[in-house]
């Protein structure tokens, strides 16, 4: 068993998708504070690289949805405002935080359940480092689900895996990461050079074909599919061939628990506060 999962002995874990995201902006550190203080065991977070090369956490590709990139006049011949187009410094002065509040997407602003007293809090959050956000985690002891975001196309896409990897190495966080990626390329990289680190294959739609064949010739530790295209069946089969299985993205509690029950050993939740009372066995 890989150093990351040796914690996880049990099934069900919560695991914060993008931070508490229902509660604080998502992919901030504020969303990374609230995971680890409000009942989460992990967190999954999206790393993406900027224009000058830095490891940032950000999850959509472009930087309209969760930053007031589209109001600031610097910016505004940026259309469509990729990320990879920005430096590090540029992003930095984004507000990654303010969004939230006017957008309220999981309407937990207008029931009172984001207390007024975090909003100066959620107005001031910026973009992170990954750099940050391991030393954080090492400090708290506190699992994270790094997804590589794919870079196809992108000078970063020969670079990411062996940046995060070095990153990982220089924080010491080796047996807090789980690496998972829909470029299932740069799984294969992070075991050429490091067989240590966790991995996972995440898949939306479908299944692959021969799916055991696949995951073991990809030599992942873990399976990352959509909770939409997975029955129990398949955790079963999966979990008893050796292979951790962890579902995205369950909201529903009595969902929570048919995967854990299962055999799933995480759930990535929007909600980590509310069903994290499904608790693991
Ligand atoms: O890792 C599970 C999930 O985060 C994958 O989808 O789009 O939320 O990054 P997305
Ligand atoms: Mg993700």
């Amino acid at each position: 068993m890989k150093p990351f999962f040796e914690r996880f002995s049990g099934t069900g874990y919560i695991c914060a998708h993008r931070g508490a995201r229902s509660i604080a902006p998502e992919n901030t550190l504020m969303a990374l504070e609230k995971a680890r203080n409000g009942g989460a065991d992990l967190w999954e977070t999206d790393v993406q690289v900027t224009a000058d090369g830095e490891l940032v956490l950000f999850h959509d590709y472009t930087l309209e949805r969760t930053t007031d990139v589209a109001g600031c006049p610097e910016f505004v011949d940026r259309r469509p405002w990729n990320l990879a187009d920005f430096t590090l410094a540029e992003l930095q002065q984004l507000d990654a935080g303010s969004w939230f509040l006017q957008a309220d997407p999981f309407g937990t602003i207008a029931t009172g359940e984001v207390p007024e007293g975090d909003f100066s809090t959620i107005s001031k959050q910026r973009i992170p480092l990954l750099r940050d956000v391991l030393d954080d985690c090492r400090k708290y002891d506190f699992p994270v689900n790094l997804e590589i975001k794919d870079q196809t196309g992108t000078a970063a896409d020969v670079t990411i895996v062996e940046q995060i990897l070095n990153l990982i190495k220089t924080t010491a966080t080796e047996h807090l990461v789980l690496l998972s990626s829909f470029n299932h390329n740069y799984l294969r990289q992070v075991k050429q050079f490091n067989r240590t680190i966790a991995t996972a294959v995440l898949v939306e739609k479908k299944h692959p074909q021969d799916l055991l064949r696949y995951l073991c010739d990809l030599d992942v530790d873990a399976y990352h599919p959509d909770q939409l295209i997975t029955a129990a069946t398949l955790v079963h089969q999966l979990t008893a061939a050796g292979i951790v299985v962890n579902l995205w993205t369950v909201n529903d509690i009595e969902r929570a628990q048919y995967f854990a029950a299962a055999g799933a050993t995480f759930i990535c939740t929007d909600w980590p506060q509310r069903l994290f009372v499904a608790s693991h066995s």
